[in-house]
């Protein structure tokens, strides 16, 4: 099958916000013990982090990682984290009916994220808690000193502010499993008159507020719309949402959910217009895709433990979806589906990064390695850096019950302009068929290829392992070749692949 691709140089959809390829860890399972943190690790550092899993999400350049949750935040006692480790108590946590040690809070956090270069990005618990909690840690993390709040961080050993500038007003609250489930204009109520008391204490926060759980949700998108009239002036952006799961075995149908998600972002774009209209406001709130992923692996085998059946252990393995080679598709459609909106997704964070529907994994004790999907995340995070282009894409389609029109071709397109290289990010969705593509550059002068690279596998089953890590891996691409401002790629049927031409 043919399909066409047009970049023109001018033709800009926006400056990408590298904060689209950001992630998310969770006081859930073994995201932050036994995956972030393991002091008897042999590869753990003098604060008990390990190395070997710093390293790994360095290679990925994350910009920023959202803290500590997820249904989580919803009913975490900030506090019972800082001081002297083993003054920490260890709590109940009723979202994922396990315990927390504490071992690891909001001092071991900014650590860790120090040593592998990422930016925090903190909720407050709008659940059990409210306003009053989130001004404390408010000051206890970003004021500098001379107050009861700050002055304790400075003896809990951090002199200088960890000023985090970016914060979530609570996680889901319109999930009725939510602690401390609220209505849209009771949420809408306490997370205005949150983000008013904190940005009484700094004005330039940049704030989140909570849009709904997913597009399912009874109460979307008229939550959006009420939470956003009672808060627009007072935040930034507004939350979306979203898993991807294949338990139908239906690949046609797995792989035509990212036109699902970007009609999701459409529809809350549109909300947000909406409001802003309403109150006559020149202010622009943006996206804030704070949680997606695939998610449907390891359900089946989480709901003992979730359902309350072992009581309530520490660290247990929980969500530990192993990925195959058909999620990669499915990650690099959603990276790509972010990339083509970036003009209003600014920020948006895999959920999750160590062990809990992950990228990376670990084992207790042992290694640390790359799931399948850590490739598609990785490429378009540290080559997705730039001005995302508004291409001209002519491919045949198929209609699914998840979407009607979907594009065999799927393709992104990024130019940054310092290095002068603008990469393709692109899969196949086609079972059968290869696409061959003619690409036309317009005005980025001679081009030539200085990276390709392919993923595909005869079995879409396959995964990386501990034993195994690297089944399914990135190979280097054959089929591209440029003729002057042409550039024809062949796609094999259901693969992923990026191409990077060095350009004027
Ligand atoms: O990422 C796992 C969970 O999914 C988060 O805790 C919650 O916000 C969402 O429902």
């Amino acid at each position: 099958m043919k399909a066409s691709v047009v970049a023109h140089r001018d033709y800009v959809i926006s400056q990408i916000d590298p904060r689209i390829y950001g992630s998310f860890l969770e006081h859930l399972g073994r995201a932050i013990y036994t995956g972030i943190y393991e002091p008897d690790h042999a590869t753990a550092d003098e604060n008990g982090m390990r190395k070997d899993v710093i390293e790994l999400v360095k290679e990925l350049k994350v910009p920023v990682v959202r803290y500590p949750g997820g249904n989580f935040v919803s009913a975490y006692n900030w506090e019972d984290g800082i001081g002297p480790k083993e003054d920490r108590p260890t709590r109940l946590d009723l979202a994922w009916h396990t315990s927390d040690s504490n071992q690891v809070g909001i001092h071991e956090f900014a650590d860790w994220c120090d040593s592998v270069g990422t930016e925090m990005m903190l909720a407050v618990n709008l659940g059990s808690r409210g306003l009053d909690e989130a001004r404390n840690f408010l000051e206890y993390v970003n004021h500098p000193g001379g107050s009861k709040w700050s002055d304790m961080r400075i003896a809990n050993g951090r002199t200088e502010p960890f000023n985090t500038k970016l914060w979530c007003l609570g996680n889901e609250m319109d999930g009725p499993w939510q602690i401390g489930h609220k209505t849209a204009d009771e949420y809408g109520r306490l997370a205005h008159e949150t983000a008013k008391a904190m940005r009484a204490f700094d004005s330039s926060l940049e704030l989140v507020v909570c849009g709904s759980s997913n597009a399912h949700m009874p109460t979307y998108p008229e939550w959006e719309a009420t939470v956003l009239d009672h808060t627009y002036n007072e935040v930034d952006y507004i939350s979306l949402h979203m898993y991807f799961e294949n338990r139908a075995g239906n690949t046609a149908n797995y792989l035509a959910q990212s036109v699902e998600l970007d009609n999701y972002i459409g529809t809350v774009a549109g909300v947000i217009d909406y409001v802003k209209a309403k109150k006559r406001s020149k202010k622009q709130v943006y996206i804030s895709f704070d949680e997606w992923n695939v998610w449907y692996h390891s359900k089946e085998k989480d709901k003992a433990l979730l359902a309350g059946n072992h009581g309530w252990p520490h660290a247990p393995a929980l969500l530990e979806d192993v990925y195959n080679f058909e999620d990669v598709l499915q990650v690099g459609l959603i990276l790509n589906t972010f990339i083509r909106r970036s003009d209003v997704v600014r920020i948006a964070c895999i959920a999750q990064l160590v062990n809990v529907i992950a990228p990376i994994m670990t084992a207790p004790n042992g290694a640390a390695w790359r799931q399948s999907t850590f490739y598609p995340y990785y490429f378009a995070s540290v080559f997705g850096r730039g001005k995302a282009l508004s291409l001209i894409v002519d491919s045949p389609t198929y209609d699914a019950p998840a979407a009607e029109k979907v594009p065999y071709l799927d393709v992104a397109g990024v130019h940054d302009e310092d290095e002068g290289i603008v990469t393709f990010f692109a899969v196949n969705r086609h079972e059968t068929e290869s696409v061959e593509t003619d690409l036309s550059l317009v005005g980025f002068g001679k081009a030539e290829i200085i990276d390709h690279q392919v993923m595909t596998h005869p079995d879409l089953r396959a995964v990386n392992t501990e034993k195994n890590p690297d089944n399914v891996v990135p190979k280097k691409g054959s089929g591209a070749s440029v003729d002057g401002d042409r550039v024809a790629v062949s796609l094999p049927p259901l693969s992923y692949q990026i191409l990077r031409l060095k350009v004027r």
